[in-house]
């Protein structure tokens, strides 16, 4: 097989498209809403939304029924044209690549508003065969269209195969900008035995050993702790090893039970903790949710900040509250210090929280 050259991959893929970026930026996206912008309701709640939540995504694929498929496409097409984003990034899930809507969806897009979306969401990537298919397409439509920054693209793991592929999904493009899990339509292709979409399930545990009685002989009916485990440890961590690969960004994707908000919190936070930048929101009240889990607490930012004021130039060893903190931790502490910054910049709110912790000395 022959690669292509590293070189090559910074060249626009059409003559006149805009030159690829060297580097994906990092713009806070907490929480990407989903809507539906073929329903009339929920799609003249948008234009109020912006400013609220990091990122507006107009949903094309699954839960929009087959015979609304154009009236969400044209719906999302007056919204953006209508509409200015401001601070918020727009995004879209177009259909998946093997669907009859999905040309339509990007020829009448990009032209339309192109200038507006930041991302393009693709489902049910199975390999790199796929980006390969939606960037080429991309840079031919972006010259047409004349635009002059390029769309961004992130894809679902859904798939097995794409669970398999994710670092090559993951490099196959300089359009990639992330990757978030999709339980739901992962669950179906591994058949997992699950009816869920996302979060845990009560089947999945792990029991504390029997207690033994005077003779020794285990007592498997007495009462045993039980702990239910993780379904999407695994996936999670895989996908943001393959991200981090790349300079890309992980996210968690959608918690289904929307009453449910002590779980979805969990869920939220497991997958903050392993490296995720954000999440979906299927109902505004899982907003709230998100940008609490995704924004660094003020707890940690100042710790974070004693640490990295204790550590000076960065190397040797400090002790902090009988706790050992060097080099390695130190950079922790900046991972965290770093998104502090980057959400200050854009949530007044949170900047203030930030803003009032007292500055260790020597900061
Ligand atoms: C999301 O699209 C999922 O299938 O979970
Ligand atoms: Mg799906």
């Amino acid at each position: 097989m022959s690669h292509k050259s590293p070189k090559d991959f910074f060249r626009p893929l059409a003559v006149g498209a805009p030159a690829p970026l060297r580097e994906i930026p990092a713009r806070p996206s907490r929480a990407i809403h989903f809507f539906d912008p073929s329903n009339e309701k929920m799609a003249a709640k948008i234009p109020a939304m912006v400013g609220t939540v990091d990122v507006l995504l107009g949903n094309l694929e699954d839960a929009v029924k087959a015979d609304n498929k154009e009236a969400a496409r044209e719906g999302l097409v007056r919204i953006a044209q209508a509409t200015d984003f401001g601070p918020t990034q727009l995004w879209t899930r177009i259909n998946a690549l093997d669907s009859p809507w999905v040309l339509d969806d990007l020829t009448t897009l990009v032209p339309a508003i192109g200038d507006k979306l930041d991302v393009i969401m693709v489902p049910k990537v199975q390999g790199a065969e796929d980006i390969h298919y939606v960037d080429r397409l991309l840079a031919q439509l972006e010259a047409k269209a004349g635009l002059t920054r390029p769309i961004l693209i992130h894809a679902i793991l859904e798939t097995a195969r794409g669970v398999a592929n994710v670092e090559e999904i993951c490099g196959a493009s300089p359009r990639m900008q992330g990757l978030s899990l999709g339980p739901a339509d992962l669950a179906a292709d591994r058949k997992m035995k699950t009816t869920r979409v996302g979060g845990g399930h009560p089947g999945y545990l792990v029991r504390q050993d029997p207690p033994r009685d005077a003779e020794g002989a285990a007592q498997i009916d007495a009462q045993r702790s039980i702990f239910q485990q993780d379904l999407w440890h695994y996936t999670i961590a895989k996908m943001v090893d393959a991200c981090a690969t790349h300079g890309i960004y992980p996210y968690y994707g959608p918690f289904g039970d929307i009453a449910d908000v002590v779980a979805c919190e969990d869920q939220f936070r497991n997958a903050f903790l392993l490296g995720c930048v954000g999440t979906w929101s299927l109902h505004p009240k899982q907003i709230a949710i998100a940008n609490r889990v995704f924004s660094p607490s003020v707890e940690d930012i100042a710790h974070a900040r004693r640490v990295v004021a204790a550590m000076g130039d960065g190397t040797g060893a400090v002790m902090i509250d009988g706790k050992m903190e060097d080099d390695a931790s130190l950079k922790q502490c900046l991972v965290l210090v770093d998104l502090a910054e980057e959400l200050a910049a854009i949530d007044p709110e949170l900047k203030k929280q930030y803003d009032a912790i007292e500055t260790p000395e020597g900061a």
